[in-house]
């Protein structure tokens, strides 16, 4: 039965679930912070051995023992951690893969999203309604780029994040595509290199060139027998040129940072290189139509405060590759949050 509040419309219960749930939406950022706080400590290094009590926890982190307890309890509530009925905590499958050692840590990655580099441009998704692009300038005084140009400790942090973040999506990408016997292929921007050693392991016939910046370049993560003498660096600026000659050009996770006129920029740089009946691989989230959740509208959020790119529905993509002067052949799926957009010469 409704009940009337002076001077307002009649309230139910459906009213105070609505607002409920409207109030719990906007304490979503405690959790990443109570997150962050716990990645930040391996907190989840510390439990690897099995479950402590918060006293052992705090003494081992060197925090204090309360607050610890309260940010255990919040995040339990979110399937990282779980209480015992003796009170000690532990972790649960999720918070496994916390641990530093874990075969696909998420430290590195939750660490990089939460950084104050990302966090602070998100805070002030209403700046960027206003005017229509990133804050990030306003906040740091610079590019997010050349903020982690200047920053080692946020060079590392991004770098390393990006690395993780990749990591649990490079096996299953490298084996999504139908990739030539032979030939050469180039990770335009490929970080560290994670996934051109997936696809370079995957597929013996193919040498491989690592193109990104030359101090991302110089960490690569390539040295390794199985792809020794298949693959060379390549220190560059993808906006100027990338390495001439190959007949696959991959350009994982890149579009998505940077507006259409770059976009186009690095696809016609990419086309220009390539050889005769040479394919490029443009490897990013594809938003889908309609309600459902997807990673991608979430990391959109940070492009559009932080980044001058946004995530692409199929056809924004379509109309990049057809300015760039390329068709959009297909669009294949991968099983993880990102696609492979596929495009030829016309
Ligand atoms: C979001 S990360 C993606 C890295 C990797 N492809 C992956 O999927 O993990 C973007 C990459 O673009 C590189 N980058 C940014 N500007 C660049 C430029 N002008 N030339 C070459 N690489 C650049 C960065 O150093 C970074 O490694």
């Amino acid at each position: 039965m409704p009940t009337e509040i002076s001077g307002s419309t009649p309230t139910g219960p459906e009213d105070r679930d609505a607002t409920r749930f409207v109030i719990d939406e906007a304490l979503g950022y405690v959790y990443a912070g109570a997150l962050r706080a716990v990645a930040a400590l391996g907190v989840a290094d510390l439990l690897a051995g099995g479950p402590l009590t918060v006293a052992e926890l705090a003494g081992r982190a060197e925090v204090h023992e309360v607050p610890l307890r309260r940010v255990l309890r919040v995040l339990a509530t979110r399937g990282i951690f779980e209480e015992l009925a003796d009170g000690r905590f532990g972790l649960t499958a999720a918070g496994q893969a916390l641990r530093s050692d874990a075969p696909l840590s998420a430290r590195p990655a939750v660490l990089m999203l939460t950084d104050t580099t990302l966090w602070r441009p998100v805070g002030e998704v209403e700046l960027s309604l206003r005017r229509g692009g990133s804050v990030f300038e306003d906040i740091f005084g610079m590019s997010f780029f050349d903020y982690v140009a200047r920053n080692q400790q946020t060079a590392t942090a991004f770098h390393s994040g990006m690395a993780a973040f990749s990591d649990q999506e490079n096996e299953p990408l490298a084996a999504a595509y139908d990739f030539p016997a032979s030939g050469v292929v180039v990770d335009v921007g490929g970080g560290h290199g994670g996934f051109l050693l997936e696809v370079l392991r995957r597929h013996p016939g193919l040498d491989g060139v690592l193109m990104d910046e030359p101090h991302v370049v110089a960490e690569h993560r390539l040295d390794v027998e199985e792809v020794k003498g298949r693959w060379r660096p390549a220190p560059g600026d993808f906006f100027a040129e990338v390495p001439a000659g190959a007949d696959v050009y991959m350009i994982k996770r890149i579009l998505h940072d940077w507006d259409d006129e770059s976009c186009v920029r690095i696809l016609r740089n990419c086309r220009r290189a390539m050889n005769d009946g040479g394919r490029i691989l443009v490897l990013d989230a594809v938003i889908p139509p309609g309600n459902e959740p997807h990673q991608a509208k979430a990391v959109d959020m940070m492009l559009m405060t932080a980044f001058p790119g946004r995530e692409r529905t199929e056809a924004e993509f379509a109309e990049l590759f057809t300015a760039a002067g390329l068709r959009p052949a297909r669009i294949i799926p991968t099983g993880t949050v990102v696609s492979i957009v596929e495009g030829v010469e016309p």
